[in-house]
């Protein structure tokens, strides 16, 4: 099941996740760039839209006559995206599919395959690379990206991914989470509800370009600019909402809702004991990371 397709889930995206449009309007900006005139670029899982917009409106400036589609299997991501895309005159189609079915209905067809967070969704994300494989055109490009920053990376346990800073109060939070999670895996006999990292976890996509240049894909290129670094701001107080609501996989992942609700409690009451300031805004460095790479 994708947990996107849960409205709660859907509508509470931003938590722990919010990045500035304009940080997304340069990300999108490259990839417009990348692609020949009169190509067609998709967005695979568009998610909230923040992406798609933004390649849309590049589009748009730089007047290249390029078609622009993004698919995601989730009603309520489409809701919302369409509701962002509407705002400005828009040219992209959203399209609602699961997106291994509709890339083998469109073999060669793309000029640039985008996508962005979405391999974990798939129980067996080496299918979506087959699949974006097949759909795009010889010579063309995936792009690809995470952000670097603390917490996305912390959550997926990627330190090697989020070098340049620490927060002592998160690793804590976290610390805890992933001790009672063990816990109540001991308790249950329920291996299931531990952590287990990913074969492509979310918040590094380096992993999917090491498996697509073992289909013979070349010319990596990773962006690093500072044209997309930013400031990522967030309490411990949203850390603990996206525990309760599972809005990240790694919190849901072999848990039921009631798990979801003991965890929460349970870390509550650890902060609380501890007057650990649930509100407290933390402000750590982040960025957006873009890798480009070629079809043989
Ligand atoms: C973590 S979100 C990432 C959204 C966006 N790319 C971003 O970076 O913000 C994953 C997205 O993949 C979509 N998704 C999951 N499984 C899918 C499937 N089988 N087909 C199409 N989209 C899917 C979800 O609905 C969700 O919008």
């Amino acid at each position: 099941m994708n947990i996107y397709e849960h409205k709660e889930i859907a509508d509470n995206y931003g938590l722990l996740r919010e990045i500035p449009q304009s940080i997304f309007d340069a990300y999108a900006l490259k990839i417009v760039d990348s692609s020949p005139s009169h190509g067609a670029i998709l967005d695979a899982g568009f998610g909230v839209g923040t992406i798609i917009d933004g390649i849309s409106k590049a589009q748009i400036s730089r007047n290249k006559g390029i078609d622009v589609y993004g698919i995601d299997s989730s009603a309520s991501m489409k809701d919302i995206a369409s509701k962002r895309l509407v705002r400005i005159a828009n040219n992209a189609t959203l399209i609602q599919d699961d997106l291994i079915n509709y890339l083998s209905n469109k073999p060669e067809y793309f000029d640039i395959i985008h996508f962005k967070a979405i391999l974990h969704c798939f129980p067996n994300p080496t299918q979506v690379i087959d699949a974006i494989d097949t759909a795009l055109k010889p010579n063309g490009l995936v792009i690809t990206g995470h952000e670097e920053s603390q917490t996305e990376a912390r959550i997926e346990r990627l330190y090697r991914a989020c070098p340049r800073v620490d927060d002592r109060e998160l690793e804590y939070l976290l610390g805890y989470y992933f001790e009672l999670r063990s816990k109540l895996a001991y308790k249950e006999s329920d291996m299931g509800k531990t952590f287990s990292m990913r074969q492509f976890p979310a918040g590094d996509s380096s992993i999917a370009c090491d498996y697509f240049a073992t289909k013979g894909y070349t010319s990596y290129i990773s962006s690093l600019d500072n044209e997309m670094e930013f400031t990522r701001k967030y309490s411990l107080g949203e850390v603990l909402m996206s525990i309760r609501l599972g809005s990240f996989g790694v919190f849901r992942d072999g848990l039921t809702d009631r798990d979801m609700e003991w965890l929460y409690m349970e870390l509550t009451n650890f902060c609380n004991k501890r007057n650990i300031d649930l509100q407290k805004i933390h402000e750590v460095p982040a960025r957006l990371r873009q890798y480009q790479i070629r079809k043989g």
